[in-house]
């Protein structure tokens, strides 16, 4: 028997990381050939804790670098100083980075200046503008350079690393780990504990909104809560429900749009099971958020992206996913029409599933294990 095992860390920082590296976190430590650790940085924190409390993953190292308000350079700066720490003392193989966060990008950073090996899980998005999301994109190709796995979630997303000329054989294309946490959680019974949800009438149309990215504080957010706010008041059967990001900037805008209004309830971050079998009974979802895009089409729910422009095309070519824009009237519009229009409605209420079969996280631990073991 083979008693080699693989020192695989898996480092991540904010919800959506958390949410989407939880499987991987779970593989890992299922497995007989790999000594695994979590890292945290706690870029986020209650947002983050909400996710490991769901997912019972305890961290083995807790950087706790939250702070209110701090500038990208303060959160990059000590991840990488805690991050150096953490890896000078397991001293794993290979790291594990998820996605587009400032803790990615760092955490990668200190790999490489290691020389650690990096598999990047979610590699290849790209949308054409790296001020949009912003900083994402920039975190990504970053990323991307110093990458030894990348792990394409899609074939778009690997045709995009090919373009950019990265080793083919380097890139893998797992799926999505997020279709796998999803997978765990969605139950089509379902029943709410919190009771505001539990009292919530789901024969009125609700649409759950969430809007927090940095490149739509501002005009577009004012712009995307205004549209919204027409539709409710003129449609007596719609019902908003929209779990506020903690971000103060994006609740004041919320606030100062929104909050008076009967039909739109400004509610709190909700746990992972509770949001997700949440998208799993609204009727629209209006969104700026990545990993929703990438869950809602597997819940057949119609989902309007409040950007400029998306690194995720596949839901909207499978046409459960619109581009909508940041422009109050063709929100509205498109909006109005899937609310009125059945058939509108029905051609993006279609359940398809581009961005993975579940299965994703199981994919990268073998990757891991056919190269390094
Ligand atoms: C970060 C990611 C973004 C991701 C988002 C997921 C970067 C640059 N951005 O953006 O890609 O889509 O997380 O939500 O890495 N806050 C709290 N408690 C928390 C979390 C946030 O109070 O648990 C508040 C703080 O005031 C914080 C602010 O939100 O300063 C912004 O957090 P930050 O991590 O800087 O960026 P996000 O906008 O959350
Ligand atoms: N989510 C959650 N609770 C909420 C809102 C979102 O658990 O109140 C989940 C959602 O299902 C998705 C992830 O958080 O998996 C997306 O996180 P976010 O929108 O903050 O970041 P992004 O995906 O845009 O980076």
């Amino acid at each position: 028997m083979n008693k080699k095992k693989i020192k695989v860390m898996t480092v991540f920082g904010t919800r959506p990381e958390a949410i989407k590296m939880a499987p991987v976190v779970k593989v890992m430590e299922n497995c007989e050939n790999i000594e695994h650790r979590t890292c945290v940085s706690a870029q986020h924190r209650d947002m983050l804790d909400q996710v490991l409390d769901i997912f019972n993953i305890k961290p083995d190292f807790d950087l706790d670098i939250f702070e209110h308000g701090q500038s990208l350079t303060q959160i990059t700066s000590r991840t990488m100083e805690g991050m150096e720490k953490v890896f000078k003392t397991f001293k794993p193989d290979v790291i594990l980075v998820q996605g587009d966060t400032t803790t990615v990008f760092s955490g990668a950073l200190v790999g490489f200046y290691h020389k650690i090996k990096i598999g990047h899980v979610e590699a290849g998005l790209r949308s054409g503008n790296i001020m949009s999301p912003y900083p994402e994109e920039a975190n990504r190709k970053l990323t991307g350079v110093i990458t030894n796995f990348h792990f394409a979630p899609t074939k778009e997303a690997k045709e995009n690393l090919v373009k950019e000329k990265y080793d083919e054989n380097k890139i893998y294309i797992t799926g999505n780990t997020v279709i796998d946490a999803l997978f765990q959680v969605i139950d089509n019974d379902y029943e709410f504990k919190d009771k505001f949800l539990k009292d919530t009438n789901f024969n009125n149309k609700i649409i759950l909104l969430t809007a927090h990215r940095r490149e739509n504080l501002g005009k577009p957010m004012e712009n995307i809560f205004k549209a919204v706010r027409r539709i409710v008041e003129e449609h007596e059967d719609v019902e908003v429900i929209y779990p506020v990001h903690l971000n103060p900037k994006v609740r004041k805008i919320a606030d100062n749009i929104l909050k008076d209004m009967d039909r739109v309830h400004l509610i709190e971050p909700l746990d992972y099971v509770p949001f997700a079998n949440l998208m799993n009974k609204s009727h629209i979802i209006v969104t700026d958020s990545g990993g929703i895009q990438e869950e809602a089409p597997s819940l057949g729910k119609p989902v309007l992206v409040v950007r400029k422009e998306t690194e995720r095309p596949e839901g909207i070519k499978a046409g459960t996913a619109k581009l909508a824009g940041i422009d109050e009237t063709n929100i509205y519009n498109i909006l109005k029409d899937l609310l009125k229009n059945e058939n509108s409605y029905e051609k993006m209420a279609n359940a398809v599933n581009p961005y993975g079969d579940g299965k994703s996280a199981e994919r990268i631990k073998d990757i891991i294990l056919e190269n390094l073991l």
